[in-house]
């Protein structure tokens, strides 16, 4: 018999994304063994979806669901891609905005506790009983509580049990207990510090990760960070008291979609064998479209992220002069916060022809930088995973790195006496030694040109496909069953 899996989350390539989650939700499933699992995704339905993603999508039933002292309307749609079934779940008085995510704290809470909710409400009337539902991040942290609260007293779902990995510890779901308890109708005794409390609010994540039955997040290292008070993000204790259950499994990305042999976004398409000659046109044409200095001998170096101080932007905001008196080029896709945003119109201005700023977000623009760069910045703050970096792994353009998170597990360092490692990396979040690390690899990429392609061999034939975490999960999965 199949093991029956569902997951849910608030976003899934290729429905809708905002970041690395999407990647990760849109990818392990179909990576997931289907001979012995039957997956399933769940996703809210969210007016801000693209006319082409919900011209797919078909409409399978609806009822009604008891939700903060109202009948709601639950909407199932539903579709399936490469052999995946995805569910998603509409009331366009939860789901509108231009984003799926929305800046006031209560309507977030109040949106993502009626998804939690009609995430269990659904499964009868679809039909489907998951053996585990893998919940992701703190949007769906109160399927667990719900379950235990009130689902299991009904037959149908006794027994089901919950993994809940995390992909970013920074973002809980706070709220004051007051009114989460009168949202959810939860008793008052769930609201105490081993529960959802957590510093006097209620704790959507937490609720999540005390009443999951397994806990992951998304690298190894990260997964012994946040035992720490430094990466906990105060949940460290709670962490701690689950060491047990928790584990760190590292993204993979969808290697069929990231390919430069094969990527349809880029204007040359290159592989392990000839990334010498032609990697190297995808950098005259990217100058070209983004006007800035042609000259294919430059070294460029790509950054594509949220603007966000995770990131480790502040240092790189410290260093931008003294980067740009070098012979180097910045090409940024990004968008996030202003001041960010402030700072690169500033120095594509001051640096119009070695600094490009861009500052929105494009699927094809991204797969150009990855491309074309030499060189892919991300001296993050922390990092669970990071899958930029696999990205540029797989073009062949070498990571600089902070060492934290992910980016530790994935980005092995140059070591130039014996000749290995696919990227540089650093160790504090200093902005001088993040300058120093620019610089080496600057040494390298203008002085040891053989050195830097044989990098270059080594980086492209790293295997970050899903092929070895998949298992990983498939372990955990049968673990918990
Ligand atoms: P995070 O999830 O923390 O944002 P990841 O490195 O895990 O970081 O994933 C980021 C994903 O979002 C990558 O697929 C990256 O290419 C993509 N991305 C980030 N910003 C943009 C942008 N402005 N345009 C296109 N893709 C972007
Ligand atoms: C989060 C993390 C990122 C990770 C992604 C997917 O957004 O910030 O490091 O790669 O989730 O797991």
């Amino acid at each position: 018999m199949k093991k029956n899996i569902l997951f849910a989350a608030s976003e899934g390539v290729p429905f809708i994304k905002t970041g690395g989650l999407a990647d990760v939700v849109g990818s392990l499933p179909k990576n997931i063994d289907t001979e012995y699992y039957d997956v399933r995704v769940v996703l809210p339905k969210y007016v801000c979806m693209s006319q082409p993603i919900k011209a797919l999508l078909t409409y399978r039933t609806h009822f009604t669901m008891d939700f903060n002292k109202k009948n709601e309307y639950v909407g199932i749609l539903e579709y399936e891609l490469d052999g995946i079934k995805y569910y998603f779940i509409d009331n366009e008085s939860f789901f509108s905005g231009i984003h799926p995510y929305g800046n006031d704290g209560y309507l977030e809470i109040k949106k993502f506790a009626f998804f939690s909710k009609a995430v269990l409400s659904i499964l009868p009337v679809i039909d489907f009983r998951p053996d585990i539902i893998h919940c992701h991040d703190w949007q769906t942290g109160l399927i667990p509580v719900y379950l235990n609260e009130r689902f299991q007293a009904n037959e149908f779902f006794r027994g089901i049990k919950t993994a809940m990995t995390i992909h970013n510890l920074k973002f809980q779901g706070k709220w004051s207990v007051k009114e989460i308890q009168e949202l959810t109708e939860f008793p008052p005794y769930f609201f105490t510090p081993d529960k959802l409390e957590a510093y006097r609010d209620a704790n959507l994540l937490k609720g999540g990760l005390v009443y999951a039955s397994a806990i992951t997040t998304v690298s190894e290292t990260y997964a012994e960070e946040i035992k720490t008070k430094f990466y906990g993000e105060s949940l460290e204790g709670l962490l701690n008291a689950r060491a047990n259950d928790l584990r760190g499994i590292v993204n993979g990305i969808d290697y069929d979609e990231f390919n430069p042999a094969t990527d349809k976004y880029i204007p040359f398409n290159y592989d392990a064998r000839n990334f010498r000659k032609e990697k190297i046109k995808n950098k005259r044409a990217l100058q070209e479209e983004l006007g800035i200095r042609q000259d294919e001998k430059m070294m460029m170096i790509g950054i594509v992220s949220r603007l966000t101080d995770q990131k480790g932007f502040d240092l790189i905001a410290h260093m931008m002069d003294e980067i740009l008196m070098d012979h180097v080029q910045l090409v940024i896709l990004g968008t996030g916060e202003e001041k960010y945003e402030n700072m690169f119109r500033h120095y594509a201005w001051k640096y119009n022809d070695k600094v490009s700023a861009n500052l929105y977000y494009s699927e094809a623009l991204s797969h150009k930088i990855y491309a074309a760069c030499d060189a892919f910045l991300m001296p993050s703050l922390f990092e669970p995973c990071g899958l930029s970096q696999l990205m540029s792994l797989r073009y062949g353009t070498l990571p600089i790195v902070r060492e934290t998170g992910g980016l530790k597990d994935t980005v092995e360092p140059y070591n130039e006496i014996y000749s290995t490692g696919t990227g540089f990396s650093f160790l504090n979040y200093n902005a001088h030694e993040m300058l120093n690390t620019i610089r080496f690899a600057e040494r390298i990429y203008y002085d040891k040109k053989r050195e830097w392609n044989k990098m270059i061999d080594r980086a492209m034939a790293a295997n970050f496909s899903w092929q070895v975490s998949a298992l990983k999960y498939q372990e955990m999965y049968d673990w918990l069953i």
